[in-house]
Formats: C-alpha cells, sequence, structure tokens
C-alpha cells in the first residue's frame, strides 16, 4: 500500500509531496543544493517526526533511501522505500553485508546501541552522521554558548534511563560515533525542533494557544529569547553535510537572541488572525508561586533573569553550522505551517495538547493574578 495523501498531511509532508520537479527541487537548484553524486543513505529510523523530514529533503536532491526500524512507528508511511526490519537493540542482522555512502542516526539514545551501529557500519558506510541534542551541555550561564561549551557527566555509568539522563547519555554516544568513525562523522546538536509533524507540542502549543484566542497567560514581559530549528532547515543542513562532507560538531538552532517570546505571540496573533485574544504578561515569581514552572509548564521558554544555570538556553551559538551552510527560515513561516498542520489533526490529537498549560490551569492562575492585581 502506498503513502496517502492524509499521511502526508498528518505528518506535514504534504508541501513536499511534488519535491523531485517542484518549487523546493528548484529552489534547491538555485541555491545549489542539487548534488553532483547521488548518495544511497541509511537512516537508523526515518518514521517518526524529523525522520520522514530527512526522507523526502533526499528525496527530492536524488538520493536513495534505506530505512533501518522495528516496523512499529507509522509503518505504512514510506512503502515505496526500502525498510529493514530490525531491532537496534540486539537485531541488527538486517544491516550486515550491505554498503551505504552515509547513515543518518535519528534513534540513538544509548551507547551501548549506537556503539553497536557504529561498528557494524564503520566498514559499510563512508560517513555517519549523528543526531544529539542540545541537551548534551550542563550549562547555559553564558550568552551565543558554541561547541565548546560544558558538557553533562553521567554519574552512573550503569544506567539506561533514558529520561532521567537523556543529555548525559547523548554526549556517551557522540563519543562512541566519533571513536568509531573517526574523522568520517557528523555530530548534530539541535535545540527544540519545531515544525509541522512535531509530535511533542513544545514549540507547537503557542501558535495553537494564540489562535485560540480569549484570555491568554504569557511568562515574564515578552522580553525572553526563543529559539529552535526548523526541521526542515535541520534536514537541509544534513543533507548538506553528507553531500559535501562536512565533518565535526554543530548547534543546530536559528541565530540566537534575535527572537523573543513577545515576537511568538504577536507572529502568532497575525497569522491565525485571531480577533478576541487578550495577552495577560505575568511576572515569573508569580507563575511559580503558582506551580507554573518555566519548560515544565511553560515549553520552549526559559526566562533571562533571575540568573541561573539554564539562563541562556535559548541564546545558543550555531555560526560554526551557519558557516558551513545551515540557514533559517522565517519564524512566520515555521509558524504558519505549523498552524496549518495543526488544522488538519484530528480532534483526539488536538486535545489535550501533550505540552503546555492546560485549558484549567490557565484559567486558574488568570484568576489568581486578576485577584493579586485587584
Ligand atoms: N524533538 C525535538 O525537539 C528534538 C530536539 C533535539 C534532538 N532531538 C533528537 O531527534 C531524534 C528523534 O527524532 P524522531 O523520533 O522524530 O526521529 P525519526 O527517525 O523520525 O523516528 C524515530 C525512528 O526510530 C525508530 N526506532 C525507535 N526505536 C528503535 C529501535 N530500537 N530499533 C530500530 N529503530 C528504532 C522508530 O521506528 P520503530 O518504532 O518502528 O522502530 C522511528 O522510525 C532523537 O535523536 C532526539 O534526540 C529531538
Amino acid at each position: 500500500m502506498g503513502i496517502g495523501r492524509r499521511d502526508f498531511v498528518q505528518l506535514g509532508l504534504a508541501g513536499v509531496l511534488t519535491a523531485n520537479n517542484g518549487p523546493v527541487a528548484a529552489a534547491a537548484r538555485l541555491y545549489g543544493e542539487i548534488p553532483s553524486r547521488p548518495l544511497d543513505i541509511l537512516i537508523l529510523g526515518g518514521t517518526r517526526f524529523i525522520g520522514p523530514h530527512m526522507v523526502r529533503e533526499a528525496q527530492s536532491r536524488g538520493h536513495t533511501v534505506t530505512l533501518f526500524n522495528r516496523g512499529k512507528t507509522n509503518p505504512d508511511l514510506f512503502s515505496d522505500i526500502e525498510t529493514l526490519i530490525g531491532d537496534r537493540d540486539g537485531n541488527l542482522q538486517a544491516l550486515e553485508g550491505r554498503r551505504w555512502d552515509v547513515v543518518i542516526d535519528t534513534s540513538g539514545y544509548l551507547p551501548r546501541l549506537v556503539g553497536d551501529s557504529a561498528r557494524l557500519l564503520t566498514n559499510a558506510v563512508e560517513h555517519y552522521l549523528f543526531i544529539s541534542s542540545m541537551a548534551v551541555y550542563s550549562s547555559f550561564t553564558t550568552r551565543f554558548m558554541d561547541e565548546s561549551g560544558p558538557l553533562r557527566i553521567m554519574p552512573d555509568t550503569e544506567s539506561e534511563e533514558v529520561n532521567e539522563y537523556y543529555g548525559a547519555l547523548k554526549v556517551l554516544c557522540e563519543q562512541v560515533v566519533q571513536e568509531t568513525l573517526s574523522g568520517r562523522n557528523t555530530i548534530l546538536r539541535p535545540g527544540i525542533i519545531a515544525g509541522p509533524g512535531d509530535h511533542t507540542d513544545r514549540f507547537n502549543y503557542w501558535p495553537v494557544r494564540v489562535s485560540r484566542g480569549g484570555h491568554m497567560l504569557a511568562p515574564g514581559n515578552g522580553s525572553d529569547f526563543m529559539q529552535w530549528v526548523d526541521v526542515r532547515d535541520l534536514a537541509q543542513f544534513v543533507m548538506r553535510c553528507l553531500e559535501r562532507n562536512i565533518t565535526g560538531i554543530y548547534n543546530a538552532v536559528r541565530p540566537a537572541a534575535a527572537y523573543t517570546m513577545g515576537d511568538m505571540i504577536e507572529d502568532s496573533r497575525v497569522i491565525s488572525g485571531v480577533k478576541d485574544l487578550e495577552v495577560e504578561w505575568i511576572p515569573l515569581e508569580f507563575l511559580q508561586q503558582h506551580g507554573v514552572e518555566p519548560w515544565d509548564d511553560l515549553p520552549a521558554y526559559m526566562p533571562l533573569s533571575p540568573p541561573g544555570d539554564f539562563s541562556h538556553m535559548f541564546a545558543i551559538s550555531s555560526a560554526a553550522a551557519f558557516t558551513k551552510g545551515l540557514r533559517a527560515r522565517a519564524a512566520t513561516e515555521t509558524i504558519a505551517d505549523v498552524l496549518a498542520w495543526w488544522q488538519t489533526l484530528p480532534e483526539e490529537r488536538r486535545n489535550p495538547m501533550r505540552a503546555g498549560l492546560s485549558v484549567e490551569k490557565e484559567a486558574e492562575v488568570l484568576a489568581a493574578w486578576a485577584k493579586e492585581k485587584s
């Protein structure tokens, strides 16, 4: 069974349906992004959020893609693509005896498993690109922190608890890739990844909440920075690294200190066309007194003040990646595309959102704030 248009719409890929001949390819040619050599690309993963965008970007540039996964997540998404079924944990057999030019590892969380695939593939690929995360950094105390920032140290070398040690485990994954494919690897450290198909709702919360209108809680005074990478910009940069043999470690986020929470709410208001929005900016201290924390309850949000370990989490430098060709589309494009994609989702996916304040909690804090002010 081939992929249906509905699948594409739900995963936010409708715009690349005609990528081989359409505007995407035309733009790529204009910018010299069409590679001289088609690549055979293996993706370890490929079917949740970022993987599908990588697949379609690769295809639009004339590359051939093979997927390796367990066949559990969106199994019917890419029936036009060879999918090798296995499990990173103990069943890599389907990869044996095969060769590819490059591998993209989007599903590596444990160094033991990343080590297994890196060792198996070291003679089967020329280049290993590992999707890491900004979570590798232990603190964000300086603005414009680059790739030399302090890394997390794994406190319990036996543990494989990804929820608890996500960042520290990613550090170890990076190391095993670097050791196993020395000089033939690229490590990308994305921040929050945004765009159509995002299953986390961390970015989605803000434009969607604005679009719903009414009395809305917003943290601080609007001047705190936001930073993310659009999944399509990330996919384009991944291809560029593979096509041009760009190795090394790169933060992958939009420019630092360039976009604020105030910008997000205003852009979302204009793009969504909402008429009855009333934004209530509430100081952090009051929010915390009422059990509302940055990041956990207010996704993709981190205040600059009071100064703390994470103050500059959204003021990371991606200068190295921009030098190598990372591009950042306009924030308004990401917001507009997320809102358009959101409208295509079934009601049970849209409510409740997977991140952000519940309707009840927001109303409760707004009522407490109104009382405080009166
Ligand atoms: N979302 C963000 O904001 C964010 C930020 C920074 C970094 N990242 C990084 O982005 C990556 C995740 O992106 P994604 O989930 O959207 O990637 P994806 O490639 O679209 O989906 C994950 C893939 O991994 C496969 N998979 C999971 N467990 C597997 C196993 N044991 N063996 C083989 N295949 C397996 C899944 O298929 P099956 O289930 O069928 O096996 C699925 O195809 C991670 O590396 C994460 O650290 C994400």
